[in-house]
């Protein structure tokens, strides 16, 4: 396949690559939530054994493996060796990525483009994070740093809470919507959390629960905000040619798009939206040929960190025009068999969100979801065969969309 588009970040300069088609022959996460009863590479072995196993395959097929971890939080300083070990995968080739609360599609844009190129048949990427050591102002500390410790953090004490606040006060002024309207995001999201045995949270709660629970951060409350989560998720690519020897009909990688987004909020132009994640979309959507993703799509996992996060994906991702998105939350329209479902897992509200392995448990979830693996009552109806993950690390410091389809495409 050979992929043409203008990347805006490299002065429009238009770029020809050769690719080689990319698919996932195995995935999986592990339950989310408090796990003080595993190590950092304990944990990643859980979801790395499950991945293993599905994809029918044992170490020895493996070329490398890609580990995403924030840290900070935790002891370990390396922990792509400890886990590799562990995990028995020495002495593949490996390294650790970060790209704070994308971390996990960091990975992935990593383990693709090894594949893509050529570089490798097989490779792992495995997502762990483990939060809930720290008590949890150092863990909110430590995020708070890694969005702009020396202008933001230092000088004005701002969190993530605050960060996403600063958006969700903007799109409310600006669009005339309701703390109410926030609250049916974390309504829906609990209600499919509550569905999923690897959730964090399994309680379904009401707009009243939400908008009676403390603010955080005025307008987001307790229940608008994703928790403090240990976790880990793994999801294994593979080559065209890899794939076919183990899997009769893996899910294949279609689009996948990154960017960034500065440091310093003080130099964005918009408050109500999310400039990366608009650029890494139009990639990920030129690159599967996706014209519109409403009609084209059967599901998302966004990136709802805050309820006012989910909104704004809509509208990022072109579900929604600009200020259209709370729309769809007041008609239920992301729900399972409305316009597209958004967040059958219970998203990282209520699925929980390990920092590290959160974008690797979305694409693990799309993937499943895509292949009618996942079943009962989350269980989307595919008839479009695409699906979108929505990755965030901060707000927009960085930003991944992956495309996946049931469908190889053509060469
Ligand atoms: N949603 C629902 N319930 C939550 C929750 C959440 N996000 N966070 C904590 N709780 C619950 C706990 O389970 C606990 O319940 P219990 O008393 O029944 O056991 C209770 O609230 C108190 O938990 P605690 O951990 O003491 O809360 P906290 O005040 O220390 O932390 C937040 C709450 C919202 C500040 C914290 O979860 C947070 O900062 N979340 C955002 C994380 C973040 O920024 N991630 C990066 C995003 S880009």
């Amino acid at each position: 396949m050979w992929v043409r588009y203008s990347d805006e970040g490299l002065d429009k300069m238009e770029k020809s690559v050769k690719m080689h088609k990319v698919a996932i022959i195995g995935s999986s996460y592990s339950k989310f939530g408090r796990r003080t009863d595993v190590r950092i590479d304990e944990l990643a072995w859980e979801s790395f054994k499950e991945a293993m196993t599905e994809a029918g395959i044992d170490q020895r097929d493996v070329d490398s493996f890609v580990v995403s971890n924030v840290g900070g939080w935790s002891s370990e300083l390396l922990p792509a060796i400890v886990v590799g070990e562990y995990c028995g995968l020495f002495p593949k080739s490996t390294m650790r990525v970060e790209a704070a609360c994308a971390s996990g599609s960091a990975a992935a844009y990593q383990a693709y483009s090894m594949i893509s190129a050529g570089l490798a048949d097989v490779v792992v990427a495995l997502g762990v994070e483990k939060m809930t050591e720290s008590p949890t102002h150092l863990a909110i500390e430590l995020i708070g740093r890694a969005g702009n410790y020396f202008w933001e953090f230092e000088n004005f004490g701002l969190t993530f809470p605050g960060y996403y606040a600063l958006y969700a006060s903007a799109y409310l002024h600006k669009y005339h919507a309701k703390e109410e309207d926030l609250a049916r995001v974390a309504v829906k999201n609990h209600h499919y959390g509550s569905l999923n045995p690897k959730a964090q949270f399994q309680n379904e709660v009401k707009v009243e629960d939400v908008m009676s629970s403390r603010y955080v951060a005025w307008p987001l409350k307790l229940l608008d905000c994703s928790p403090v989560t240990d976790g880990s998720a793994c999801v294994i690519f593979a080559s065209d040619r890899f794939a076919k020897k183990v899997k009769h009909d893996p899910i294949w990688v279609r689009g996948i798009g990154a960017a960034s987004g500065t440091a310093n909020l003080s130099k964005r132009k918009e408050f109500t939206g999310l400039e990366s994640a608009r650029l890494a979309a139009n990639k990920a959507y030129s690159m599967a040929g996706l014209d519109d993703p409403l009609k084209e799509t059967d599901l998302a996992e966004v990136h709802d960190c805050f309820t006012i996060a989910e909104i704004m994906a809509y509208e990022d991702l072109g579900f929604a025009k600009p200020g259209e998105g709370v729309s769809l939350v007041r008609e239920g329209a992301t729900y399972k068999g409305g316009k597209i479902a958004v967040n059958l897992s219970g998203g990282l509200k209520a699925k929980g969100h390990p920092i590290g392995a959160t974008g690797l448990s979305m694409i693990s979830e799309v993937s499943k979801q895509l292949a009618g693996e996942v079943g009962g009552n989350r269980q989307a109806d595919i008839k479009h065969g695409y699906g979108i993950v929505h990755n965030i690390g901060g707000t927009g410091h960085y930003a991944y969309v992956t495309v996946l389809s049931t469908e190889r495409g053509e060469d």
